[in-house]
């Protein structure tokens, strides 16, 4: 049953999520935001499907049970194995970061696209697949990225080896072949700017949460979801696995407002 004045719920392996939240939270000012990184397990990229979608349901019942009115996989790697399962397990809407992303690109008639994701995203052959549907002509080269999410992590966001990463991946990306690069995790818009320092003028990179923001307000208000007025509570941050590192990298993706808090809800469970 849906719950109007409840709470968005958002998840992600870690705070990598936090960019789309950030971006439902300017989009869609009155509504309340609880989010759930699961640190504890991150990263997903390198999970296998069936411990992503086991992951993404024990999580998906949680916000739920504190309220979510609908659940925004707020991971690629979730995304992409997780969507179509969620959505026949759960009560609530489920939007995913995937489909607007296609949408958009269906618009824009791209000669060719670049996917940058994690191994489980670019395993599962989503982009791939719903790309050749959407825009038939069009070249699309999908490439798994997995160095770039532990170094943001680590706050490694500047500087010499991320700078190295960048080149080496847009290398093996063929890039002289792209008009558009997408950056399907949601942990890379921390690091567009310095993508963006190597990218020539004809390359737009995708910004995926604005996108997804976008897209989940319109589809909210079409099923009369949204908040007529502010609601006062305060959003609601926390992760499996409470670190400093954490603490310090999540106020770089959402801003210096966030309360981040540990609840650990595999504690109470064998795993998953
Ligand atoms: N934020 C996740 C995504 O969008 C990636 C991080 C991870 O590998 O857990 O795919």
């Amino acid at each position: 049953m849906n719950n109007l004045n409840g709470p968005i719920g958002l998840f992600d392996s870690g705070v990598g999520g936090l960019t789309v939240a950030r971006a439902i939270a300017r989009r869609l000012p009155n509504e309340r935001i609880i989010y759930f990184g699961d640190t504890a397990h991150l990263p997903y990229g390198e999970k296998s499907p069936e411990a992503i979608k086991s992951f993404s349901l024990k999580i998906s019942n949680h916000l739920i049970k504190n309220g979510a009115k609908a659940i925004v996989i707020a991971c690629n790697s979730a995304s992409s194995v997780g969507f179509e399962y969620l959505e026949s397990k759960l009560s609530v809407p489920v939007f995913n970061v995937i489909d607007p992303l296609i949408e958009e690109l269906k618009k824009v008639k791209s000669s060719g696209i670049g996917v940058w994701g994690t191994r489980a995203t670019i395993n599962s052959k989503v982009y791939a697949t719903k790309l050749k549907k959407a825009l038939p002509e069009t070249y699309v080269h999908c490439l798994p990225t997995p160095l770039l999410v532990p170094l943001i992590e680590e706050n490694h966001l500047s500087g010499e080896i991320i700078d190295s990463v960048i080149q080496y991946y847009l290398k093996k990306s063929n890039i002289n072949h792209l008009e558009h690069l997408v950056l399907a995790c949601t942990h890379y818009p921390l690091i567009s700017t310095q993508i963006s320092k190597h990218l020539n003028a004809k390359v737009t990179l995708m910004r995926t949460p604005n996108i997804v923001a976008d897209s989940i307000a319109i589809k909210l208000k079409e099923r009369g979801l949204l908040q007529k007025e502010k609601n006062y509570f305060n959003h609601d941050f926390s992760v499996s696995d409470y670190t400093d590192t954490f603490k310090k990298i999540s106020q770089v993706f959402f801003g210096d407002g966030i309360q981040l808090k540990e609840n650990n809800i595999w504690a109470s469970t064998n795993g998953i």
